[in-house]
């Protein structure tokens, strides 16, 4: 760590403690990021976390896209969840709207609404369940209805119809541009350069890509296959922050990402300079709408409750 990330961490110890604060990361934030954060994970795990805390903890910095501070701030109520870069967004859960979603219930009455937390809180207000890519298998197959409307990654949900094929699942046409950008040609020429390496991959990757993957799963899933993988080799196809964890956790093997590429700016939107100016002026706070938090979080436990 250089001088100045290390004065920065120290100056985050403090602040933290002062204000009665954690520090939230998803795996795809910036190393130093993970490395200064009370708790590293998957959208699940960071929504268990959000929902669990010590009744101490007054303020989440939360350390990633807009929509998972706004999960912390609707679990976490009479908490201050503040996000270091106010535009850190994610392009795919812009991609449907409250309105498409009321549009496509009209359209397709008695079958059930599920939004992957990739999602505003207003489309999750309009849903009758959440999923994340670690529990969306569990929790459809878990409905009791046959037909499940599916917004917005049409990737997960084609992955999630593979595998219920008893429900019927009507997708919504939105995807991850970075996980979409991910190409057949770069798996192969990995999978040359690196024979007899393991392809993980993760459902927001098209299906062409997923076709190609030795696993599939969540990025925590990712993380945990790898460690208790007998392989000593990977090919990893998705966002290449989780690099860090897996090349930390792991000493004995390599991996490769199956592109440079592979970034998504707006996880990285939080730097360690963010974090502790974040904390320093409180900015940021993420809130919702009371009327709105109300309905998303019927979906959001009745996720973590079938999941
Ligand atoms: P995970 O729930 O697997 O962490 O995925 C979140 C995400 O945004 C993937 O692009
Ligand atoms: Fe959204 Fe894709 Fe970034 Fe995840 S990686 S936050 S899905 S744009």
């Amino acid at each position: 760590m250089s001088a100045g990330a290390a004065d920065l961490a120290a100056r985050l110890a403090e602040l933290k403690r002062a204000k009665h604060a954690t520090v939230l990361a998803h795996v795809y934030t910036v190393p130093e990021v993970q490395d200064a954060a009370d708790f590293v994970g998957d959208s699940l795990g960071l929504s268990r976390e959000a929902a669990g805390l010590d009744p101490s903890i007054r303020i989440i910095v939360f350390c990633g896209v807009h929509f998972m501070a706004e999960t912390a701030a609707m679990l976490s109520p009479g908490r201050t969840v503040l996000l270091p870069d106010a535009t850190a967004g994610c392009p795919m859960a812009d991609m449907v709207s409250d309105e498409d979603v009321r549009a496509m219930r009209r359209e397709h009455p008695g079958a059930a609404v599920a939004c992957y937390v990739n999602s505003t809180a207003a489309v999750k207000a309009e849903s009758d369940v959440c999923v994340t890519s670690s529990n969306a298998v569990r929790v459809i197959s878990r409905l009791a209805e046959r037909e499940v409307i599916f917004v917005p990654d049409r990737s997960l949900g084609l992955w999630v119809q593979k595998q219920v094929p008893d429900k019927r699942l009507i997708l919504w046409d939105g995807f991850c541009p970075i996980h979409h950008a991910m190409l057949r040609a770069q798996v192969e020429a990995a999978r040359r350069a690196h024979p007899g390496a393991l392809v993980l991959a993760h459902p927001e990757n098209t299906e062409e890509l997923l076709g190609l993957a030795d696993y599939i799963g969540s990025t925590e899933q990712i993380v945990r296959h790898a460690r208790e993988s007998k392989a000593t080799e990977f090919i990893i196809a998705t966002e290449n922050g989780i690099l860090h964890r897996l090349r930390a956790q792991n000493p004995g093997k390599a991996f490769h990402a199956v592109s440079e590429g592979a970034v998504c700016p707006d996880m990285k939107k939080s730097t360690l300079e963010s974090v502790v100016a974040c904390l320093e002026g409180e900015l940021n706070p993420v809130t919702v709408d009371p009327a709105v938090a109300g309905r998303a979080l019927r979906a959001i436990n009745r996720m973590l409750e079938l999941s």
